[in-house]
């Protein structure tokens, strides 16, 4: 018989504050697996859900128990727990999880009010993107695999500078007082978040331009949990030891302040890691091939796959640096956790038929 047991959606949670690329992340991500992503049709203009033929993203906002104005009245930000539903967040994302399909609420980021729910359908593969993820931990086990992006302050100030002052026209002072405002509760309950994440993002300041703070050339760090199923952290050389390494010179173009790479084994909350960072900025892009050809375990299905992911979205937030690299390394990892969690479910049915 033709018993295909049914397919159980994966679900990938990505953590970080807001204003910190999440969006820019999914979009790498969704891309990945070979299509954009797009609001659902028909549905709420103001929708904060992407579709696309494999992924369905879903923003944590949605679960914003208290409005714009509730916030007010009870004091609170959206960063607070109370503001924020986990119950229902919790029943829905186990529901879809199972396959089924759920009325999902809709945060209207413009008004700041709670719309009507639009319908979610169980995708192949669900992504909750946002300040919560992982904080509650039914919704934490729910989770096949988690990501935290984690901004330092002088780079989260640089890009909301750039992006508030510019884009918005706000004040460096009302920049600063806002930064300053959500500090307390990005403390205490965004940050904690990141001791639990399969793969980190960590983003700073070089260290390959002496006392930088403008936040133009980062120092990017990924850290990878070891001992996770179905994921292999990446490695450059030799798996397991200490490298460091300049790429620049008679194969790589780099002008100042160049690039440097380091990899090795390290501990993070406790736990053992394998850690790749990438300090500076490609010149050409097209070069990242040689890069790409010096890393392993990248989980790409033909040689230079990285370097055209790269290539193809060139005009992305970040492509020319660490950020992008590694947000496109783990959009990889992802598809290859993937394919391995589905191949195990097909063999333990197969499995179950013959029994
Ligand atoms: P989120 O979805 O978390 O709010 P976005 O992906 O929309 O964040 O990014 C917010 C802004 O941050 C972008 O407009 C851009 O200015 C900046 N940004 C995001 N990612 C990067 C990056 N990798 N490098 C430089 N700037 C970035
Ligand atoms: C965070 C949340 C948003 C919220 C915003 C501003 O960034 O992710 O959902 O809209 O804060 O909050 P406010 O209370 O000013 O509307």
């Amino acid at each position: 018989t033709c018993s295909a047991a049914k397919e159980k959606t994966v679900v990938i949670g990505l953590a970080a504050d807001s204003g910190c690329g999440k969006s820019t992340f999914m979009r790498r991500l969704t891309n990945v697996f070979g299509g954009a992503a797009e609001p659902p049709k028909g549905g709420n203009p103001d929708s904060n859900t992407l579709i696309s033929d494999m992924t369905t993203v879903i923003c944590l906002d949605d679960y914003h128990s208290l409005d714009r104005t509730g916030r007010k009245k009870e004091g609170v930000t959206a960063l607070d727990p109370k503001a924020n539903n986990f119950d229902l967040m919790y029943e829905q994302v186990k529901a879809i999880k199972e396959g089924i399909a759920v009325d999902k609420p809709i945060y209207n980021h413009v008004s700041g009010l709670l719309d009507p729910p639009e319908l979610i359908k169980p995708p192949k593969i669900l992504v909750i993107e946002g300040l919560h993820p992982m904080y509650d931990q039914r919704v934490r086990d729910l989770l096949d695999f988690s990501i935290y992006l984690d901004i330092s302050d002088d780079v989260k100030f640089a890009w909301k500078i750039q992006r508030d002052m510019a884009e918005r026209g706000h004040s460096l002072e009302s920049i600063k007082a806002s930064i300053r405002a959500r500090k307390p509760d990005f403390d205490a309950y965004i940050d904690p978040q990141k001791q639990y994440a399969d793969a980190v993002i960590e983003v700073l300041p070089t260290q390959l331009i002496p006392g930088d703070n403008e936040g133009k050339v980062l120092r990017v760090r990924l850290i990878m949990k070891e001992g996770v199923k179905y994921f292999n952290p990446v490695y450059l050389f030799d798996e397991g030891s200490s490298i460091s390494w300049i790429p620049c010179g008679r194969k790589l173009t780099c002008s100042y302040p160049g690039i440097k790479f380091s990899y090795g084994p390290d501990t993070y909350f406790g736990h053992e890691v394998s850690v790749l960072e990438m300090d500076g900025q490609f010149d050409r892009l097209d070069e990242l091939i040689y890069v790409e050809s010096h890393l392993s375990n990248i989980s790409t299905k033909f040689y230079g796959e990285v370097t055209q992911q790269m290539l193809k979205l060139s005009d992305f937030p970040g492509s020319n640096n660490g950020t992008g690299l590694f947000q496109t390394i783990v959009g990889l990892k992802i598809r290859d956790l993937y394919e391995q969690l589905i191949a195990a479910k097909a063999a333990a049915s197969l499995q179950a038929t013959k029994a």
